[in-house]
């Protein structure tokens, strides 16, 4: 996720700021910045690229200012190039903006300005609102940025310098971290406290709707009405490494945790509730061409290929259209049949994994139309294919992938949507899947908030060996999900099935050994998975069950269980999955393991 600092009080602000930035690192970006008014002049410096080069191309003299704004960007809008770093700046060059979130409605707020004669250099969101703030400034800051949000839709931290008040930061928070470091005789603002840590433990937490207008005598915290609003100061008492990690012990359980805030992010600006629809404007094809696929191959790698497999229930189930998912390391060698009648989907998070590439760029040799589900923008993948969808999980750096995994469902039940409506899905059905998917935050957060439960079911079974994941329908990909999990960061060996194949062979493991993971919510195939449970406790084997809310029956029969909430049986991955995260996590560190980063494995896979 991208960083934000601000400085301004009487030391030199640049060095301060890049200090800043530094402490920032941590959450990964891809291009940095930052701008000061010095001498009454607008001095932006920015790059693509890590920090340490960017601050050596600074050389020895660094431009002198008393306030600045500095930002490390994680791209969201636009490929991670020199002119889409932050800062932003006007037409005038006066103003400068470094902004985190998403701009919903920047395509509507760019054609109104370009109608009022601005011209755009980048291809971000965040240099709209330096326009847009030009565009409404009369004699203040304050009011200019507050007159420019009241028409923004989307989420924003951000923070804003001009010339006109050379020693004022005007800050402003809707949906994305910010706070204010209160210091003596200098003030900070930043979207995160490990970046003002060295200078104040004291910050002021900002809530959306505020803004912040800082001097290096003090603040004020006015709403967009400019009415002012009342805020305690509250004091850090965390060391550097534990807010990194937001206050978690690993970045694996943070990851996990965010999974309300990500998957309102791939979900963000796409839905359509009126038609039962989404809009994918990124996949670059008319109603008309989408129409002329007779097939979908989704290629993908590990946890990706999981979620691809839920993909192809979904499209199959609702969109009624033939797919097939490859291990894109098969594809690539096997010769498979393609052509420009088949819609191939590469689907990854670092948008690197070479498998998935090498596969994508023989899809297109093939003739077929190539999409992309990918976190990293810019990324290898983003930029081979012929269009697709960001989903905007924010940077993964535990190495077990758990927030990109729910986000590429999410993506992938867009996708179904939009070929379903053209297909078999009606407008009622639609209806109802987005009014299911506009649900699902807050019921992951519910699901989240029981994360104790699950801490104590682990302990039950952090000595096994091996384990049994067991689903059906929708929820066998998840047990696939659930055994890799525990396998790669426990190091127990684990196995997921279909829960009907277990009598076709694995039933032979089951003792009391053997703990065996159910994921049977209370969907379409029910009945059937009730029996394979019986079939398992008949053998003595020990189960842990994920069901849904109020299942007496299955809490009769198995020796765990967690509750989940009901949803749409083709949604059931994004709330069975998470318990499963948490499973393998809490086992992992109680066997003492390196969660975040397990031995072997890397977070990109880009060697064959
Ligand atoms: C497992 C995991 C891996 C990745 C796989 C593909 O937790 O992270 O299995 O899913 O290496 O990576 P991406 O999605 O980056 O292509």
């Amino acid at each position: 996720m991208c960083g934000i600092i601000g400085y301004v009080g009487s030391g030199d602000a640049v060095p301060l700021v890049l200090e800043g930035l530094k402490r920032l690192e941590y959450r990964g970006y891809d291009s940095a910045g930052f701008a000061l008014v010095e001498d009454g002049q607008l001095v932006v410096e920015k790059s693509a690229g890590r920090l340490s080069e960017f601050m050596a191309s600074l050389g020895d003299s660094l431009p002198s200012g008393r306030a600045a704004i500095a930002h490390t960007r994680w791209a969201t809008h636009g490929a991670p190039t020199d002119n889409n770093a932050h800062p932003h700046t006007d037409c005038t060059g006066r103003i400068a903006v470094i902004h985190n979130g998403i701009i919903e409605n920047v395509a509507v707020l760019r054609a109104t300005l370009a109608k009022h004669g601005h011209s755009f250099r980048s291809d971000t969101d965040t240099e709209v609102l330096a326009h847009l703030i030009e565009h409404l400034y009369e004699d203040s800051l304050q009011g200019a940025v507050a007159a420019a949000l009241k028409q923004v839709e989307g989420a924003y931290g951000l923070a804003v310098i001009c010339t006109y008040e050379p020693h004022t930061i005007v800050a402003a928070k809707q949906g994305s971290p910010l706070l204010l470091g209160v210091g003596d005789g200098e003030n900070f603002v930043a979207s995160d406290a490990a970046a003002v840590l060295q200078h104040t433990r004291s910050v002021v937490y900002l809530d959306d709707g505020e803004m912040a207008v800082l001097t290096k005598d003090g603040y004020q915290i006015p709403d967009l009405d400019t009415t002012r609003v009342a805020k305690a100061v509250s004091p850090v008492d965390w060391d550097l490494a534990t807010i990194e990690r937001g206050g978690y012990p690993h970045f694996m359980l943070k990851e996990i945790m965010e999974q309300p805030v990500s998957i309102c992010n791939t979900l963000r600006g796409h839905l359509l509730p009126e038609d039962g629809n989404a809009r994918l404007s990124g996949i670059n094809l008319s109603d008309a061409e989408l129409l002329e696929f007779d097939r979908v191959v989704l290629i993908a790698c590990g946890t990706s290929w999981h979620a691809a497999l839920i993909g192809e229930y979904m499209l199959e189930e609702l969109a009624r259209v033939p797919v097939e998912v490859e291990y894109a390391s098969e594809f690539r060698y096997r010769n498979p049949i393609i052509d420009d009648r088949t819609l191939v989907v590469g689907i990854s998070q670092s948008g690197e994994t070479a498998d998935t590439l090498a596969a994508v760029r023989e899809a297109k040799k093939k003739g077929a139309w190539t999409l992309g589900i990918v976190n990293v923008v810019g990324s290898s993948i983003a930029r081979e294919v012929d269009g697709g969808t960001y989903i905007h999980a924010g940077p993964e750096i535990g190495v077990a992938s758990t927030k990109a995994f729910t986000c590429q469902v999410t993506a992938l039940a867009l996708l179904t949507l939009r070929l379903g409506r053209q297909r078999a899905l009606s407008v009622l059905q639609g209806r109802e899947i987005v009014e299911a998917l506009n649900a699902l935050p807050e019921q992951v957060k519910a699901v989240l908030a029981k994360a104790n439960e699950i801490e104590r079911i682990a302990e039950q079974y952090v000595r096994a060996p091996n384990a049994l994941y067991l689903g059906r329908g929708y929820n066998f990909p998840v047990a696939l999900e659930g055994a890799l999990k525990l396998k790669e960061i426990s190091y127990i060996h684990a196995e997921g099935y279909p829960a009907a194949e277990m009598k076709h062979g694995p039933i032979a493991l089951i003792d009391g050994m053997m703990p065996v993971v159910f994921v049977a919510p209370q969907d379409g195939v029910y009945p059937k998975i009730v029996s394979n449970l019986e079939e398992v406790k008949a053998r003595g084997g020990r189960v842990f069950a994920v069901v849904t809310d109020g299942d007496d029956q299955i809490a009769r029969l198995a020796d765990h269980v967690f509750t989940i909430p009901k949803t749409l049986d083709s949604l059931t991955p994004l709330l069975s999955v998470l318990p499963l995260q948490l499973f393998a996590y809490y086992i992992a560190v109680r066997r003492g393991c390196n969660v975040d980063q397990p031995r072997n494995l890397a977070k990109a896979v880009t060697v064959e």
